[in-house]
């Protein structure tokens, strides 16, 4: 008899521990139980927001991906609710793995059936289990409701990798084409059989005939991107008017896996950087081959935007995974039968040509004003309004003629710091420091120069094993898990001559 593996995964969910957990966050989505990746399928209806992710109920035991379900009206609560794609049909036996989605609108529909409005596209993963060789196919699943998903009868939709290519062919993205409505696009990340990373762009007008247009290019990259990494995962373009030039731009942001560390900056074991330029066919043109990381935190992966309906328009919001491949080993395994967590939704803009993200829940106007009294020369002083909490948004803000500033999550015996070093010759630096915490094993402290004229502002989203920081309104963003002590709250200011200038916080716990 086959596995019933919603059951299954249904009866992990029903005796999970996770949420009684004291790590487990209040406004980052975690999984139910069990390891969290990729963020999949992100969909704004109705003012309501769907989140799918990579989800694996039975880990560490077993490792099969599921795509798991939630949803929130104010971008900080999320209901958990059954998985939707369940990895149970001969093409996803080993996984049904990352992808996006499209919600149609009622004039769009494409000649398909008011069933299939909301359009989940993904990667069905096959593993011999004799010679363990790969197959990757790109699947469809539809929805009438975000309650019922059935997948397509004819998947999968492309039953394998092109010539040229191999089988690390995966991560499906669907867009309407903005310049010629009535086509949608497909961008998928692979790897070429000489071993380098590329994406490759599809084409369909019904979303379901699907024809390989070719590679994506860079042809005024000078080779920037030819030999670039040995696989593109989780591939995206995203379209913003630049603030500055007013110029339309096509944002390509994805993780090319293979990157040689820098002295400064690809720390991680696998980037997640953007690049800037204008999709024409499958040419990005006008990109010059620049790129940066999107988070320059310890943690953070395969971002993607929200999916959204023509008649229902909103501003890019970004979502990433605060987490990276093979590094697993965190505390809440052992304290919740739990691992991972996404970053919460970020609002991005292009400036100049750089990424800014911002928490897409700006502070509240009558968000609580800090009151940093009794201040220490050396030493931390406690932010007497977080007091008993765990799960806070504040904004700081420091005399700009501070030469040390910052801020300590937790007690001094288990905490993270994150301070800010100016030098004379007026070079500023973020020191990210965590050796002092409970999850030290992949990167304990982290040094970033911020970019020149950066002003001394920070937004921090700290939520109990959890720190998004913000710097500088949102020019550099650095994801980290923060396993301070158990129940630890609060937090302190630190530095010699730190005196913020203006501040203030919401609680959420
Ligand atoms: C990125 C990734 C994707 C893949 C998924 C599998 O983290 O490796 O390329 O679809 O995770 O869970």
């Amino acid at each position: 008899m086959t596995e019933d593996l919603r059951a299954a995964a249904l009866e992990a969910i029903n005796r999970s521990q996770a949420a009684a957990d004291s790590d487990y966050p209040v406004v980052h989505l975690a999984p139910p139980v069990g390891r969290l990746n990729d963020p999949n399928g992100l969909l704004v209806e109705g003012g309501t927001y769907h989140a799918f992710y990579q989800f694996s109920p039975f880990h560490p035991h077993r490792k099969l991906v599921y795509w798991g379900h939630a949803s929130s009206d104010d971008l900080l609560h999320w209901t958990q609710h059954e998985p939707a794609i369940i990895p149970d049909s001969y093409y996803d036996r080993s996984g049904a793995y990352s992808g996006g989605a499209v919600v149609l609108d009622e004039d769009e529909a494409c000649g398909l059936p008011a069933s299939s409005r909301y359009q989940f596209f993904y990667t069905g993963n096959l593993k011999d289990p004799v010679t363990d060789e790969r197959t990757a196919s790109q699947c469809l699943v539809t929805s009438p409701d975000l309650e019922r998903f059935t997948k397509w009868p004819d998947n999968p939709l492309l039953p394998a990798h092109p010539a040229g290519y191999t089988a690390h062919f995966r991560d499906p993205q669907v867009w309407r084409d903005p310049d010629d409505p009535g086509s949608f696009r497909m961008i998928l990340g692979v790897q070429r059989e000489d071993l380098t990373g590329a994406a490759l762009l599809y084409r369909s007008e019904d979303l379901r005939s699907w024809r390989l247009e070719g590679e994506l290019s860079f042809p005024d990259a000078d080779g920037a991107f030819d030999h670039f990494g040995y696989m593109w995962e989780c591939p995206g373009l995203v379209r913003l008017t630049d603030e500055l030039t007013g110029q339309v731009r096509d944002v390509l942001i994805w993780c090319p896996q293979g990157i040689a560390p820098e002295d400064e900056g690809y720390e991680n074991i696998f980037p997640c950087v953007y690049t800037v330029g204008c999709l024409e066919g499958t040419e990005l043109r006008e990109c010059d081959g620049t790129f940066a990381e999107v988070d320059r935190g310890f943690e953070f992966y395969a971002p993607q935007p929200f999916a959204r309906r023509p008649s229902e328009p909103g501003p890019v919001l970004l979502v990433g995974w605060a987490g990276n491949a093979s590094q697993d080993d965190q505390p809440s395994i052992e304290t919740g039968g739990w691992v991972h967590a996404l970053t919460v939704p970020r609002t991005v803009a292009l400036r100049g040509g750089r990424l800014l993200q911002r928490p897409a829940v700006p502070l509240p106007a009558d968000a609580a004003a800090l009151s940093i009294v009794g201040r220490r020369l050396e030493g931390a002083t406690p932010i007497r309004e977080l007091d008993g909490h765990g799960s806070w948004h504040l904004r700081l803000e420091a005399d700009p003629a501070d030469a040390r500033w910052g801020l300590r999550i937790g007690d001094e015996a288990c905490c993270v710091t994150i301070e800010f070093l100016y030098d004379d010759d007026g070079a500023a630096r973020l020191v990210v420091d965590r050796s002092r915490s409970r999850y030290t094993r992949h990167g304990a402290t982290r040094t970033v120069t911020l970019p020149a004229g950066t002003p001394p502002r920070l937004e921090v989203v700290h939520d109990r094993s959890i720190t998004e920081l913000f710097v500088g309104d949102g020019a550099l963003v650095f994801t980290l898990r923060s396993f301070v002590a158990p129940g630890t709250t609060g937090a302190s200011v630190i530095g010699e001559s730190v005196h913020p200038v203006a501040g203030c916080a919401v609680c959420f716990d």
